[in-house]
């Protein structure tokens, strides 16, 4: 038998093989290793809430804290990363790094969706990527960017500056390579509104109203890493989360939700969007610094950009 066709390759030797420094490439490492912990508790865990709060006065999840205290673990574990920024931490995190040459630091979202779990619906683990000291950097400084997707199948999409690429969880607990140089495309068919319809801007209106006109077809699960998933590896198309009457600066944090994901949406051939500016070109000066976002495939990003022109 031909072993080779069986044995696909693992995330760290297409890690080593991507040439990127080894301290980026440990963190990546790291996370997927922190991502199996993660995936059991979600899978055999407390789903209840764990009686604390986050910066943004919501409710944690015992999930959000376990998951939070696993990753941040693991990246302590690397050596490399000096300070964090997790959507669940109400300040920046800094490690104590004897001697360590060359840090990162590291900005991550340990459980995006948290609140779907028990409904069943699929989450993410996102994590931004900076070289050096500052976790609030302008996203286009960042050197690597990932998200884990817990779903029918647990997958993990990174990206570092060559190509977006994917890895599946198998049964014996490897992460193996299922697509590699992932390319959005140019025009997709789906759309995902976001917000609640009535407090809608005029603009973000007209821009919903348009792709319901043009037959664009409504996809929205709730979870910010499906709706991109589906949308960077199948039929492409347009997520929004909007600003809106009540959210002025939309809902969807910058350091640990859009500038990783529109870090990774840009390498895969897409755009993102604050509707005026682009994503990655946002200063990042706050932890819980919102913005609205428009992202996916050019075309439709291009489309929604301008009604705000
Ligand atoms: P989190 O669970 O980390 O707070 O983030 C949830 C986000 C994101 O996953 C999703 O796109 C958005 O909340 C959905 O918001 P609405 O429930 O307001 O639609
Ligand atoms: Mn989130
Ligand atoms: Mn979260």
């Amino acid at each position: 038998m031909n072993i080779k066709k069986h044995v696909k390759r693992g995330l760290w030797s297409h890690l080593m093989k991507s040439g990127i420094e080894m301290g980026l490439a440990s963190i990546i490492y790291e996370v997927g290793v922190a991502s199996k912990y993660v995936n059991h508790a979600m899978r055999t865990g407390d789903l209840g809430l764990a009686g604390t709060s986050n910066l943004y006065g919501e409710d944690q999840l015992a999930l959000d804290v376990v998951a939070d205290e696993i990753i941040k673990d693991r990246l302590d574990h690397t050596g490399r990363v000096s300070r964090i920024i997790s959507e669940e931490q109400s300040e920046i995190i800094i490690f104590e790094r004897k001697n360590r040459k060359g840090g990162y630091s590291v900005c991550y979202d340990p459980l995006d969706g948290s609140s779907l779990v028990d409904v069943n619906l699929s989450v993410g683990t996102i994590v931004a990527i900076y070289a050096g000291d500052d976790p609030l950097q302008n996203g286009r400084k960042q050197v690597g960017a990932m998200y884990v997707l817990y779903g029918p199948r647990t997958t993990l999409v990174y990206g570092a500056g060559n190509g977006v690429h994917e890895f599946t969880l198998n049964n014996l607990g490897e992460y193996v390579l299922t697509q590699e140089y992932i390319q959005i495309r140019e025009q997709g068919n789906i759309f995902s509104p976001g917000g609640i319809r009535r407090d809608y801007l005029p603009e973000h209106e007209k821009i919903v109203t348009k792709f319901e006109a043009d037959g664009y077809k409504l996809r929205y699960s709730g979870g910010f890493v499906p709706d991109i998933n589906q949308i960077l590896l199948k039929g492409g198309g347009l997520f929004m989360y909007p600003a809106t009457t009540t959210a002025k600066q939309g809902k969807l944090r910058l350091p640990f939700e859009l500038n990783p994901m529109a870090y990774l949406v840009e390498l895969a051939g897409g755009a993102a969007t604050d509707g005026q500016k682009p994503i990655l070109d946002l200063d990042c000066n706050d932890l819980d610094q919102r913005s609205p976002v428009y992202i996916g495939s050019r075309k439709e990003v291009a489309l929604a950009a301008q009604f705000f022109n």
